[in-house]
């Protein structure tokens, strides 16, 4: 990371107001040099600055394809390493705070996954019977992982048209870190719960013995996403008996059981494409991040349409709410003094797989 000429820690103070006109002039500054992707996750003072909002596979299209020198990534840690994988070697890519992480994403590193991989071996002819998928939601290296051994990245939008493919390739898939993606789209596709195991990292096989993983179609990572496992399916049947007109929608990121009850079953894209297509005067209890339904409450509140929230509790996802109009702030004008902060470069070795991995993924759209 180059120098930085003005510091953090003078923009820690700043009220938002201030950060708001910073932006602004930082932007305008910057013109066509730069470009702000933001998730659809960010909290409403950053969100209104991105030049384009989207999922995780609409955003790392989009850095692939992005002619600006500069992307600002207003997502998390793996969002940006996805971009810096997928854009020309020139262009940098930036990342507001480095801690706005995954903590889903972190429940899977290399050397678990190594280890899994070898203990498979012990029982199943790994290499030839299995195919390694991996969620958009973790780091580069699993991601290259993948490409070395002729695995996929998926996403929430793609999951159910990967696993096709890595079935065709092999019989079996090894899907991390969401066991909830994983089981949703497998059950979707009509493979059966028991064919479905979890591989507990944390015990030697997984806690498995080697008759369920001969029988496993899917062998399941055993993480998950705190925001969306805080969504319960008596949340649905409650709200049904007040409202029995509502229609439930829910990332799969969200419980078997939760997404069991669901009407409908998507990536925040497809959540807010179905919500914004309904017909005025709907009803909709919402199973994904606070920042979201919020904002699709107030873009559609106009038409009647009554969109709630499904858990009674807050449900932020803490890490992408990192990224704050204090840090866009430093980093905008740092870019525009010519100074990068923050920037995300995945070493060559490691990016060439993990492109191998997207570009088989991206290559199916
Ligand atoms: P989407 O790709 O559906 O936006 O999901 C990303 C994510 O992290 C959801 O928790
Ligand atoms: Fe990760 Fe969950 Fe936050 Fe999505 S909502 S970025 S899966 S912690």
């Amino acid at each position: 990371m180059a120098a930085s000429a003005l510091s953090i820690q003078n923009y820690a103070l700043l009220d938002d107001n201030d950060c708001e006109q910073r932006i602004v002039a930082a932007k305008q500054k910057l013109a066509d040099r730069c470009i702000i992707l933001g998730h659809h996750y960010q909290r409403d003072e950053v969100f209104r600055h991105a030049d384009v909002s989207g999922d995780s596979l609409k955003l790392s299209r989009y850095a692939a394809e992005s002619g600006a020198e500069t992307i600002v990534f207003c997502g998390v840690h793996f969002m940006a390493e996805v971009a810096d994988i997928l854009s020309r070697p020139e262009q940098k890519v930036l990342l507001p705070d480095l801690a706005a992480g995954c903590s889903m994403a972190d429940m899977a590193n290399l050397a678990n996954v190594e280890r899994c991989w070898q203990e498979l071996a012990q029982v199943i002819d790994a290499e030839s019977q299995v195919t390694p998928v991996t969620y958009i939601n973790s780091a580069a290296d699993l991601k290259a992982f993948c490409g070395q051994h002729g695995g996929i990245v998926c996403t929430s939008t793609n999951a159910r048209d990967i696993l096709e493919w890595s079935f065709e390739k092999r019989e079996k898939v090894l899907f991390f870190p969401d066991q909830h993606l994983g089981r949703n789209t497998g059950y979707g596709m009509g493979i059966p719960l028991d064919q479905m195991v979890v591989w507990d990292f944390s015990r030697p096989m997984g806690g498995l013995d080697q008759e369920s993983i001969e029988r496993a179609r899917i062998i399941l990572w055993k993480g998950f996403c705190s925001v969306h496992q805080m969504f319960q399916p008596h949340q649905i049947d409650d709200f049904l008996q007040k409202h029995p007109e509502t229609k439930v929608i829910a990332h799969p990121e969200a419980s078997f059981e939760v997404c069991q009850k669901a009407d409908f079953i998507g990536s925040t894209e497809y959540i807010l494409k179905k919500v914004r297509e309904a017909d005025a005067g709907s009803r909709w209890l919402v199973a994904t991040e606070l920042n979201l339904v919020n904002r699709l409450h107030e873009e559609c509140k106009h038409e009647g349409k009554n969109i709630h929230f499904m858990s009674p509790t807050v449900c932020m996802c803490s890490t992408m709410f990192r990224n704050d109009p204090q840090h866009l702030a430093w980093v905008l004008e740092n870019l525009s003094e010519g100074t990068i902060v923050n920037q995300i470069q995945v070493p060559e070795a490691e990016a060439v797989l993990a492109r191998k991995a997207l570009e088989n993924m991206l290559s199916l759209a």
